[in-house]
């Protein structure tokens, strides 16, 4: 199949990209790297079956695929504190655009929501059929109000436009690839420790969170994206593992340095206290569940780290991989298909 996967320079859009490929796919990874990196898909580029298209997703050209992944958005709090328009543009404009993309080529869309959609939850936990709690002019409303729009676009998309697309809310996710100065809570605590650092919890740490391994998260992307009986569907995709902040922090200083102390710091205003996926849907329809456990992946994700960072490593080899991409990829230019990829023109009817 072509897959266009939106964002696939990021930290869960390397991943999808990687699997796709490895499955046999031909993938057009359109981003315009505002959050990710290049290095993240240092393992295909170049690969035949995989196209860069350096572009900010609502511009992006049109491409004639079968399926397509909408990952393209910051995603961190640090990031869209630092970026809300943009933030707000790739949900609304980027949406649009893909979807747009999705229905002339008669392709099945995905829309890669949030969690956060269900805000500072009253219902515990969250079911795909909760609206949620949001506030719409918070510190994060730039987020969760872009991707409720988001959500509702591809719902008006279908209604008016006969677009085929499902949404699907991710839950906490971590693993490698994710930035450590991307201010997410995993990232922060394993950078703490590997770095000889006390941990800092906000508040007293009892928030609980449950963590996603990426690959848990990718196979369960894969699964709705690839079958077209997701239309109008939205499924929640995360790990119901519940724990508290504080615990996370133990278990990183476990397999870490266990002389490492937990410090609390202040607590964030508008960080949800609690977040847990009811994931019975997903299960239901795809006999989909988390694989990873927490220790394991802990461990890789610790492994990960401990390897130079891709922010790091881009400032070593910036020029040379600048030059890399310029040559191997085919979609240099602004709104540039990749080869094979264009939708075909339509016949006119001879009169
Ligand atoms: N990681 C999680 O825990 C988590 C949880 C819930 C939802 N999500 C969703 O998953 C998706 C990926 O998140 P991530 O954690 O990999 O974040 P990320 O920041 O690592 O990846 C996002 C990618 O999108 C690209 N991008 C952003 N705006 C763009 C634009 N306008 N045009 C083109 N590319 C653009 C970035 O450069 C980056 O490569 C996001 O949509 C996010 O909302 C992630």
């Amino acid at each position: 199949m072509r897959i266009v996967v939106a964002g696939g320079g990021g930290f869960v859009g390397s991943h999808v990209c990687e699997r796709l490929i490895g499955d046999g796919h031909a993938v057009a990874c359109v981003d315009n790297f505002i959050t990710g990196s290049r290095h993240n898909l240092d393992g295909i580029i170049g690969h035949p079956r995989f196209h860069l298209v350096t572009e900010d997703v609502a511009k992006a050209p049109d491409l004639n695929a079968d399926v397509v992944f909408h990952l393209a958005s910051p995603a961190s709090p640090v990031d869209y504190d630092r970026l809300p328009l943009e933030t707000m543009a790739a949900n609304s404009l980027g949406t649009w655009r893909l979807a747009e993309i999705a229905r002339r080529s008669g392709a099945h869309m995905v829309y890669v929501s949030t969690s956060e959609v269900y805000g500072d939850p009253l219902v515990h936990p969250q079911p795909e059929t909760y609206w949620g709690n949001v506030d719409p002019i918070g510190p994060r409303s730039c987020y969760d109000e872009g991707k409720r729009f988001g959500e509702a676009l591809v719902t008006s998309m279908r209604r008016a436009k006969g677009l085929s697309g499902a949404i699907v809310r991710v839950f906490n996710t971590y693993g490698p690839r994710m930035r450590r100065d991307d201010g997410r809570v995993m990232p922060e605590l394993v950078g703490a420790a590997l770095e000889g650092r006390p941990l800092t919890v906000h508040g007293d740490g009892s928030q609980t969170r449950s963590f996603q391994y990426v690959d848990d998260l990718v196979e369960g992307l894969i699964h709705v994206g690839l079958d077209r009986r997701t239309d109008g569907e939205v499924f929640n995709i995360g790990n119901p593992h519940e724990i508290t902040v504080r615990e996370l922090a133990q278990r990183i200083i476990a397999l870490v340095d266990p002389r490492l102390p937990i410090v609390e710091i202040p607590s964030r205003p508008g960080d949800p206290q609690r977040r847990k996926p009811d994931i019975t849907r997903m299960k239901a329809t795809f006999g989909w569940r988390p694989q990873v456990a927490l220790d394991e992946g802990l461990r890789r994700t610790i492994d990960a780290f401990q390897m130079p960072s891709p922010r790091v490593a881009a400032e070593h080899a910036l020029e040379h991989a600048a030059e890399h991409i310029e040559s191997l990829s085919p979609t240099t230019g602004a709104h540039a298909v990749p080869v094979g990829w264009a939708i075909p023109a339509v016949q006119e009817p001879a009169s």
